[in-house]
């Protein structure tokens, strides 16, 4: 496929073949996400524009124009626009937003979210996780279902508390953190499919999203000062912040804004991820068993140690298979701040432009049987030569997550976790559909836990 792009009026860029609404609109009440994946088929990698009334974004799948998107013209296909106006008044400017300041907030996490340094914590973070796994026992010997995506949340949310706040704070305060956090995101989501409805003009959800923020400042506020006045070198984001020698952290809401914006990027993300590997599992019943006798032969019956993570090499590829079906940050937007051609295609100044990993990853021009889970695709022993671009669940280019290795770390040792313990199986029939938010499954994943027999051949 010959691909063009560049920046500025070329006269002999086209106009982008429009998707008209009367054809989207019945791919988007089967269900938006899987809309944006059929338009990108349908385009086999061109750049499309969406007729949504009002609002005409552009949709970019190919590998190249997602590298040009993401990385070559970054900085003129920004994060701000109407449609980042609700996020601006939850997440602020700093690491939500573009610029200096999203430049200093990047800076002042980068030392805590390197390899090196999450590897450091791989003993606290597998305590953490089988403290929360120790409290499912009673579900397990009663058969009492547990809810996946619950139960996830459950694991992230404690990370999370410790990774970011140390002793500072407890689960139970993380814990109703994340809950206003999913409800200003549910209502602020409502204003940004609506990015041409004014703010003055107000719409269902405002007051409890302005309730919601409000509750996470009281939280958060108390928290900072904490940190502040604590002594020691607390290996925790709060405190590394605040911390911070440039005194780019010097203001208190700049610490707040960050912290918002990271565990925000980091919680329901790493949840839905995890809670879509065990309805893939169940469908995949030869994936599972290789799963299960790696963990076995690995870790026995536990517990996780350190040494075990390296070693978990199928059990890797698995989760990067689940990523590539259910990347949870599956779209992104941004701004065209000044006119430009995508593959050959004029963007115009101002207008929306999607990249959804969902959708390149399921192209057929740059993957074998894209729908099909398939994890030895990610097998190191085979050459895939693969476009940096054709895989990019963590996004690319400057704003690439910051906090993959953490989501590596504690996916691999949450699941290693439950499988030395337990054989979940997924009870309800699905299917599983993914929702917009985060691709949370619309139905509820309903999981058994058969305890793994505790018999000395099974250790190590
Ligand atoms: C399955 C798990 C995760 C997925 C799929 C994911 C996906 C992504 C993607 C696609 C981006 C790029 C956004 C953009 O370009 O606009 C991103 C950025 C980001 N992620 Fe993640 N993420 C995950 C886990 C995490 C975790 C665990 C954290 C932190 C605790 C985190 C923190 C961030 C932050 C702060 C950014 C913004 C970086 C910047 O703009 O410089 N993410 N993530």
């Amino acid at each position: 496929m010959s691909v063009q792009i560049g920046r500025g009026s070329a006269g002999s860029a086209r106009q982008a073949t429009v998707v008209p609404l009367r054809r989207l609109l019945p791919m988007l009440v089967r269900g938006p996400v899987n809309a944006f994946a059929e338009v990108g088929r349908q385009a086999r990698g061109q750049v499309v524009r969406l007729d949504l009334g009002p609002f005409r974004p552009y949709l970019v799948t190919h590998p190249d124009h997602v590298q040009y998107v993401m990385r070559t013209d970054w900085t003129n296909y920004q994060r701000v626009g109407k449609v980042w106006d609700p996020v601006e008044r939850f997440l602020g400017t700093t690491f939500a937003g573009e610029g200096p300041d999203w430049e200093s907030s990047r800076k002042a996490h980068q030392p805590m979210f390197t390899a090196r340094h999450v590897t450091s914590l791989t003993g606290r973070l597998a305590d953490v996780i089988a403290e929360r796994v120790d409290r499912l026992d009673e579900s397990a010997r009663s058969g009492r279902p547990i809810d996946a995506t619950k139960t996830m949340t459950d694991i992230v949310v404690a990370v999370n508390t410790m990774f970011f706040f140390g002793e500072k704070s407890s689960f139970e305060e993380g814990e109703r953190l994340a809950r206003e956090f999913g409800t200003a995101v549910k209502w602020l989501n409502v204003r940004q499919i609506m990015p041409f409805v004014p703010t003055a003009v107000p719409l269902p959800g405002d007051r409890a999203f302005a309730n919601a923020v409000k509750a996470v400042d009281e939280m958060v506020y108390p928290l900072i000062r904490k940190a502040r006045t604590a002594s020691g070198d607390g290996h925790d984001v709060i405190s590394a912040l605040c911390r911070a020698r440039d005194g780019s952290h010097a203001d208190d809401r700049k610490v707040r804004d960050d912290l918002v914006a990271a565990l925000v990027a980091g919680t329901d993300t790493t949840t839905h991820a995890l809670a879509w590997m065990w309805p893939v599992l169940r469908d995949h019943p030869p994936v599972a068993a290789r799963l299960y006798d790696e963990i076995d032969r690995v870790v026995g019956t536990g517990p996780v140690l350190p040494s075990h993570i390296p070693e978990l090499r199928y059990t890797k590829m698995v989760l990067q298979e689940v990523l590539r079906l259910y990347p949870s940050g599956w779209i992104m937007q941004r701004f065209a701040a000044a006119s430009g051609e995508i593959g050959g295609v004029s963007v115009n100044a101002g207008s929306t432009v999607f990249v959804s990993p969902y959708a390149t990853h399921r192209l057929d021009e740059f993957w074998d049987r894209p729908l099909d889970f398939d994890p030895e695709r990610f097998s190191p022993d085979i050459d895939t030569r693969r476009h940096r671009y054709s895989y990019f669940p963590f996004g690319g280019g400057p704003h690439q997550c910051i906090g993959q290795h953490l989501f590596q770390l504690v996916a691999l040792l949450t699941i290693a976790t439950l499988v030395s313990r337990f054989r979940p199986w997924v009870r309800n029939s699905g299917p599983f559909t993914p929702l917009p938010a985060a691709l949370r499954p619309k139905q509820k994943i309903e999981l058994g836990l058969v305890p793994v027999e505790r018999s000395p051949h099974r250790a190590r």
